[in-house]
């Protein structure tokens, strides 16, 4: 195995199965230490992490602007549009630049090759902090939640509610393949998943034994399910076609009834923020199946591990 120290992680298909359990097994370490009292480990004495983002965020941001302190780090966070990118300066001269001040860049941009880019041209890590294709720190922090409820991850079933071409969904998605979880994706026709995503997903799975479907029937995903999960229907950059996408999802909402189709002991995901009543209602997310509190707790242990071993 290839070590992690200098790596980008901009998909959860650039770390292998192995590399995807050596950040979880750091994760706990670090989670069990946070809660022995030891949340100061700083192994990234003096080294910087640089936050980009082009959207909004509240637990990407100050997860691993906390993560980053708590490692004996520290960050810089910026707007997009406050940097000289938004005035028309190169992404690759960005990144020529950004190189010589800081160790580490994590960003949160529209499109996903604008971060492609950002990392050809940085020879420092590039952590993808959500793009319109993938969320692979999200991944992180929910296998690693489905690891700490369930005990384990191999033959786990997670029902995915919504759109099959959402940000999320896709990193948990190439997660689950990797990790040898089982993953049906509930969603209308036209909300199929990446068909890239998808071939990775189905290589993978081949070595793993984790199973992937695609499924338009929301019983039938969630049927026999440990975990059932869900993301908002219109995310970040898509506010133009809230209207059909609304009316189009609105079937595949999280309700108490189709929490009652899953195992009796499944568990409610959502990488938060919700948009309660539309893809989930108040009684499921507030309800005694959600975990969605120590899914986003989470974030931060298993951001640190990320850092720990990208830096
Ligand atoms: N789940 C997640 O990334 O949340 P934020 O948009 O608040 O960062
Ligand atoms: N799919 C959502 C996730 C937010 C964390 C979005 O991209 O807005």
């Amino acid at each position: 195995m290839r070590g992690l120290r200098g790596r980008d992680y901009i998909s959860v298909a650039d770390f292998n199965s192995n590399e995807l359990w050596r950040v979880l097994e750091l994760s706990r370490d670090f989670k069990l230490r946070a809660y022995s009292g030891e949340r100061v480990i700083p192994v990234l004495q003096g080294r910087t992490l640089m936050l980009i983002f082009q959207k909004p965020s509240t637990r990407t941001r100050v997860s691993f602007e906390v993560a980053m302190k708590q490692l004996g780090g520290f960050t810089v966070t910026a707007n997009w549009t406050e940097l000289q990118l938004g005035r028309g300066e190169t992404i690759a001269d960005t990144a020529r630049t950004l190189s010589r001040y800081v160790d580490g860049i994590a960003a949160r941009v529209y499109s996903h090759r604008d971060l492609v880019e950002l990392a050809e041209y940085a020879p420092i890590p590039v952590v993808n902090a959500l793009s319109d294709l993938e969320h692979p720190v999200q991944a992180l922090a929910d296998f690693f939640t489905i690891w700490e409820k369930k005990g384990r991850i191999a033959g786990v079933k997670v029902a995915f509610l919504g759109d099959g071409a959402d940000n999320v969904a896709h990193s948990l998605i190439l997660a689950a393949a990797s990790l040898g979880a089982r993953i049906s994706i509930a969603t209308p026709k036209g909300y199929d998943p990446s068909p890239k995503i998808m071939k990775i997903a189905e290589e993978r799975a081949r070595s793993t034994g984790a199973t992937v479907e695609v499924v338009r029937d929301v019983e039938e995903a969630v049927r026999g399910a440990d975990v059932v999960y869900t993301d908002v229907w219109v995310s970040m950059g898509q506010e133009a076609e809230a209207e059909k996408k609304i009316r189009e999802l609105s079937p595949y909402r999280v309700t108490r009834e189709v929490i009652s189709m899953a195992k009796p002991d499944a568990i409610f995901m959502h990488c938060l923020p919700a948009k309660r009543g539309y893809e989930v209602v108040d009684e499921v997310i507030d309800g005694a199946a959600s975990v969605v509190w120590d899914q986003a707790e989470n974030r931060l242990h298993t951001q640190k591990a990320l850092l720990a071993l990208l830096l």
